[in-house]
């Protein structure tokens, strides 16, 4: 299998702050990898060192089987796109486009050539006179991007390139930027601590916390398999229910909670987690920063498997609880139930008209099915 990255082992401490601990990973070519964490994990760190503006204490990086040790930034194959996109506002679009190949000594009309090429790319055709100032953010980020491609880097690094614009036009950039990815199919490695963002737009995604990767796989694996407390809480909204003890009766885990609840779930609900392809080492929760070894299993659930009945179930894990808060949120209706056995639920449902009239302090019943949910640090 080839790899256009690979990053074995790399650490990198700033005097005594350890920002990246032992990280590893591999980039397929063309793919769009995300590393996904909250600030202050490494995430910026490590760009930059696979940029080569800053060098690991220890680990290596390779880029297309080539050891980047001692390579400085302008001979890696890698271009980049700040969070502040540091533009150069004295000059027009078209310069600050072509910056790259006029540095490269690149005849005018390939310059030329590679221009229109790349406006026609990032949709700027007819801005090229225009001042930085008198672009919107969305065209900035343009600029940016199309600045850091004219050079055909094989490998583009972005460091959270849409954190400053607002959120309907992040979302719209997304899109975007995902598209022109697919298109000239360069391999991006792409830093943001958004995980819709992330979720939306990556191939393969390394979940990050304390200068460690602590999750690597397909935005989906990430979403319905976490492996620990962590990812599942940084990703999307959850039910975490301690459970004092777990039992196997057949082909069961039989979970008791702290209020004599007890939840039933399939011993093969780990069936669709598949580790992340091609990943030599990876750090389990273990080296997290996150587990706590006298901490009590957690069952975990999605608020939008779970569903709303009138009548009882069978084979399925079915509760009653009353409804605490039903908060509108458009095309959803999330609804906060609270459980004698369970404690806080929080359910999500499509708003669809399927919903029987609750209002506050109703009782009601929920239900879901046995393969359900995850049971985390066990
Ligand atoms: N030049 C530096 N000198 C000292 N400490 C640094 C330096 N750069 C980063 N750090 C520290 O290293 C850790 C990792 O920083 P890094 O910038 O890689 O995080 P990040 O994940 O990019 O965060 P953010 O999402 O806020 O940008 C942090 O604790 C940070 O304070
Ligand atoms: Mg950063």
């Amino acid at each position: 299998m080839n790899y256009i990255v690979c990053a074995e082992d790399i650490s990198k401490s700033y005097g005594s702050i350890l920002a990246v601990d032992k990280v590893s990973f591999t980039v397929r070519e063309g793919e769009f990898f995300s590393l996904l964490g909250p600030s202050g994990c490494g995430k910026t760190t490590i760009l930059r060192i696979l940029g080569g503006f800053i060098e690991q204490d220890g680990g290596t990086v390779s880029i297309d089987g080539k050891d980047m040790k001692g390579i400085p930034p302008n001979r890696r194959d890698t271009a980049m796109v700040f969070q502040n996109l540091a533009l150069f506002p004295h000059m027009d679009v078209r310069e600050n486009i072509v910056y790259g190949l006029r540095k490269r000594k690149f005849p005018a009309d390939r310059i030329r050539e590679e221009l229109n090429s790349i406006l026609e790319i990032v949709d700027l055709k007819g801005f090229e006179t225009r001042r930085i100032s008198e672009l919107s953010g969305g065209q900035q980020q343009r600029v940016a991007l199309a600045r850091s491609l004219i050079v055909k880097p094989k490998i583009l690094l972005l460091d959270e390139p849409l954190a400053s614009l607002d959120k309907k036009l992040r979302v719209s950039m997304q899109g975007e930027l995902k598209e022109i990815q697919k298109r000239i199919g360069t391999t991006f490695l792409y830093v943001t601590h958004d995980q819709g963002e992330a979720l939306t737009m990556s191939d393969n995604i390394a979940v990050m916390n304390k200068g460690v990767i602590i999750q690597m796989g397909t935005p989906d694996s990430i979403y319905n398999c976490p492996w620990n407390i962590f990812t599942a809480d940084f990703i999307g909204a959850g039910n975490f229910i301690p459970v004092i003890s777990v039992e196997k009766e057949n082909h069961m885990f039989v979970l008791k909670t702290e209020d004599r609840g007890r939840i039933f779930l399939r011993d093969d609900f780990k069936k669709d987690c598949r580790d992340f392809p091609g990943v030599k080492k990876i750090q389990g929760p273990e080296s997290s920063g996150v587990k706590d070894k006298t901490a009590l299993p957690v069952f975990f659930i999605r608020p939008e498997k779970i569903k709303i009945t009138t009548k009882p179930q069978r084979n399925k894990n079915l509760f009653n609880g009353k409804v605490k808060a039903i908060i509108f949120e458009g095309p959803d209706i999330r609804l906060e139930v609270v459980s004698n056995t369970l404690g806080k639920i929080k359910i999500e449902v499509k708003n669809d008209g399927s919903l029987p009239g609750l209002k506050e302090n109703d009782n009601l019943l929920f239900h879901w099915d046995y393969i359900d949910g995850i049971l985390l640090e066990y």
